[in-house]
């Protein structure tokens, strides 16, 4: 029987085969509790001397099924271990991690600058209406960026926003005086494709109401900023300009980025950018379209091209580059 269990149990692969070979040689039915049980009828002399070697073959036997069973435990583990190995040095080249786009890492910079300065940060709609984007602007019915041929119109009186000002009226109407808010997003104009223009582009819009505001407060805000978006040794100069929904309203001109003022044929040897930004005192038509009184409240307000600025930031000469999405351009950034 020894000799047998030791023999068979050497081939076993499983732990089901092992315990079948348990119950077939030490379980109640098995062969040696057979011979156990045939005890009583040997003589006083022979039991014990038969008795021991049962005991010691029993014990051989658990000895060698614990053993064998061990071998196959870490086996199973061993193999499940494989089974789920993971190869940590294998190429992931199909799956490749995206990055911020040039334009958002501008807008979010933007806004950065803006939150740091008190502004609080809203949205608007990029389908506006009529309403919003020209007449509570107090753009007059006759203006030409009203026209057909500058406006993508969805019906008569709904349409791509032309600008970010309607988001003023938006918030001046959701929040009313005092007010400090910016607003980036799309907007639509109907241009023809070069390398400065695009039917779709960007801009930050931003505004400000409350008792006692002066274009002087307007002036020192946008100075501060342009000093933090470009550099200390940046200056803004402004020069007179109209826009329906401000008066005065004036074109800034910043110093010219890449040559920092010397003059370079980028700025014409002017040393300035010009047309950075639009701004102006909010008309007070504008503020009494929102139901906000106007003896006892002024504002400002300025907008800008994203695009533009990112452009500058960056170096670009082709504003498609932004839109066109290739992995060639983006990937250096
Ligand atoms: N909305 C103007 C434009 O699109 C910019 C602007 C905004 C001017 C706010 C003055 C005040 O050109």
């Amino acid at each position: 029987i020894r000799s047998r269990a030791l023999q068979t149990m050497d081939n076993v692969t499983s732990l089901g085969e092992l315990e079948d070979l348990r119950v077939k040689f030490l379980g109640k039915k098995g062969e040696l509790t057979s011979i156990l049980k045939e005890m009583g009828r040997l003589s006083k002399e022979e039991r014990p001397v038969i008795g021991q070697i049962a005991n010691e073959v029993r014990n051989e036997i658990e000895n060698k099924i614990n053993c064998v069973k061990e071998e196959l435990i870490e086996k199973q583990k061993y193999e499940k271990m494989e089974k789920e190995k993971i190869d940590i040095s294998i190429s992931t080249n199909k799956e490749r991690i995206g990055h911020r786009h040039p334009l958002l890492s501008t807008i979010e910079e933007l806004e950065d600058l803006f939150i740091s300065m008190g502004f609080t940060v809203v949205d608007g709609p990029e389908i506006e209406t009529v309403e919003n984007n020209f007449d509570a602007l107090n753009s007059p019915e006759n203006h030409p960026s009203r026209d057909l041929s500058d406006t993508f119109y969805i019906t008569e009186d709904i349409l791509l926003r032309t600008h970010t000002s309607p988001v003023q009226i938006r918030a001046m109407k959701e929040y009313g005086a005092p007010l400090r808010i910016v607003s980036a997003g799309r907007t639509f104009r109907f241009d023809d494709v070069d390398d400065t223009h695009s039917p779709m582009f960007h801009q930050i819009e931003g505004l400000v109401v409350d008792e006692n505001i002066s274009m002087a407060n307007l002036i020192h805000t946008l100075d501060i900023f342009i000093k933090e978006l470009f550099g200390k040794d940046m200056k803004t100069r402004y020069r007179p300009h109209y826009f329906p929904f401000t008066e005065p309203s004036a074109e800034v001109d910043v110093t010219c980025m890449a040559c920092r003022g010397k003059g370079c044929p980028a700025c014409n040897n002017t040393g300035w950018s010009m047309e950075l930004l639009g701004c102006g005192m909010v008309h007070p038509k504008v503020l009494e379209n929102c139901g906000i009184d106007s003896d006892k409240y002024t504002g400002f307000a300025f907008g800008m091209g994203i695009d533009r600025i990112t452009m500058v930031k960056y170096g670009l000469n082709d504003i498609r580059l932004l839109f066109d999405n290739d992995n060639r351009f983006l990937e250096q950034f």
